[in-house]
């Protein structure tokens, strides 16, 4: 008899070595930079099949190779290629859909060094054009469609505002132009959302944030068919040389088998202090997928199956004196960047923003320093939600 698999036991069970000599539960770290061949003629057999061999880690590497195994079986795509962060994803991917030349759609709200990318690399050394749209509406994409453009690129939700764009329709109006698709897929996990099933081309993570769950590993993936994969293996992975690390590949393997129990309990912590803040008297917005009262809470139940534990606030207050007195009177919240690890975070993103980006996109962003965004960890809600309490009582 065969058993039905959901994707808790996939994760325990799949993608990774089960055959190993010894019975070990968990496969071991391959920590080697090349692998030896008996003759010649295996060499040359290894050569023929470069995509899938191990000869160099900086092509392949088993250890690596069973975590985008298991990362492919988790989104329903075909390959998947691991990088040393989200970023160089990022940036392989873009790369490979873009000449010179070429055009690029993308919403304002991307991250901050997505768009930091675009502007100061693409657009001054390779003359890439770029239009910026709100990705709210398909008619807003399909007026900004010229002869030269060659990649949509979305992300949805984006990272600080959270806005969403509609997957499908916008793959669906790409595929008629023959436009290649990409999205940042890191907020929803390719647990709760699975845009290649919606048509994207290409789905990108950092599996820094909650697919690496733990704070402790720096590293992005490139999910998609296997052509597109190969094709970026051998090119942007394997000559830009943003490698993961065999130790980092299997840290993350690790992780993947507890994601599931992990973003249930983000979501859930996460919908409590969402509401708790929603009904507060010095809150102006709380910006979260998963309340009825945002803006797009019908598109994001349509296309995801979950939420996360990231979301952004806005203060009453646009005193930075009561801001910086709230900000700093949190004592669980720890205070700095990234998300999606056990710990409770909070951050201005208007910190970095206004040294890092224009003052026109801050604008294009709606970002202002009342925006607060909160990563809820895995520490117990009702103490989280004690300390946010106490902590707007200072503003007054
Ligand atoms: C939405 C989003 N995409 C991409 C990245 C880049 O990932 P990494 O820091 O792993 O390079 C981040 C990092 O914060 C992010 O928040």
């Amino acid at each position: 008899m065969t058993i039905k698999q959901h994707i808790e036991t996939e994760l325990v069970f799949d993608g990774d070595d089960n055959h190993d000599p010894y019975g070990a539960v968990v496969p071991p770290v391959y920590q080697n930079s090349l692998f030896t061949f008996d003759s010649w003629e295996a060499l040359e057999q290894a050569f023929a099949d470069k995509e899938n061999s191990v000869i160099y880690t900086r092509g392949n590497n088993p250890s690596v190779q069973y975590t985008e195994n298991k990362l492919a079986l988790l989104a329903g795509g075909e390959k998947a290629k691991l990088f040393s962060s989200g970023m160089a994803a990022v940036s392989a991917g873009i790369l490979h859909f873009l000449s010179q030349g070429d055009h690029l759609i993308t919403v304002s709200n991307i991250y901050g060094p997505t768009a930091t990318l675009i502007r100061d690399m693409l657009i001054p050394k390779m003359g890439v054009e770029v239009t910026y749209v709100t990705g709210h509406c398909l008619d807003e994409i399909m007026e900004a469609i010229r002869p030269n453009t060659k990649l949509i690129y979305l992300e949805s939700p984006s990272s600080v505002v959270f806005s969403l764009q509609d997957i499908a329709q916008i793959s669906l109006l790409a595929k008629a132009h023959n436009i290649n698709t990409m999205i940042d897929n890191t907020w929803a996990t390719p647990l709760y959302q699975k845009p290649l099933a919606l048509g994207i081309d290409l789905e990108m993570h950092s599996c820094t944030k909650y697919l690496g769950g733990h704070s402790d590993i720096i590293s992005g993936v490139l999910i998609g068919s296997q052509s597109l994969i190969n094709k970026i293996s051998m090119k942007e992975y394997e000559l830009l040389g943003a490698t993961s690390s065999p130790n980092d590949a299997s840290m993350l393997l690790r992780s993947l088998r507890t994601l599931p129990i992990r973003m249930e309990r983000h979501q859930q912590s996460a919908m409590r202090i969402a509401n708790f803040l929603n009904d507060h008297e010095k809150i102006a917005e709380v910006f979260y997928p998963g309340l009825s009262s945002f803006t797009q809470s019908s598109l994001a139940a349509q296309q995801m199956t979950g939420y996360s534990g990231l979301f952004s606030f806005k203060l009453q207050t646009d005193n930075l004196v009561l801001i910086k007195r709230f900000f700093n009177a949190l004592t669980l919240f720890q205070k700095g960047v990234s998300w999606g690890g056990h710990e409770s975070l909070i951050y201005a993103p208007a910190i970095s923003c206004s040294v890092e980006q224009t003052p026109e996109h801050m604008k294009r962003m709606g970002l202002s320093f009342s925006n607060m965004r909160v990563s809820i960890g895995l520490e117990n809600v009702d103490d989280l939600i004690a300390d946010l309490t106490q902590a707007l009582a200072k503003i007054e």
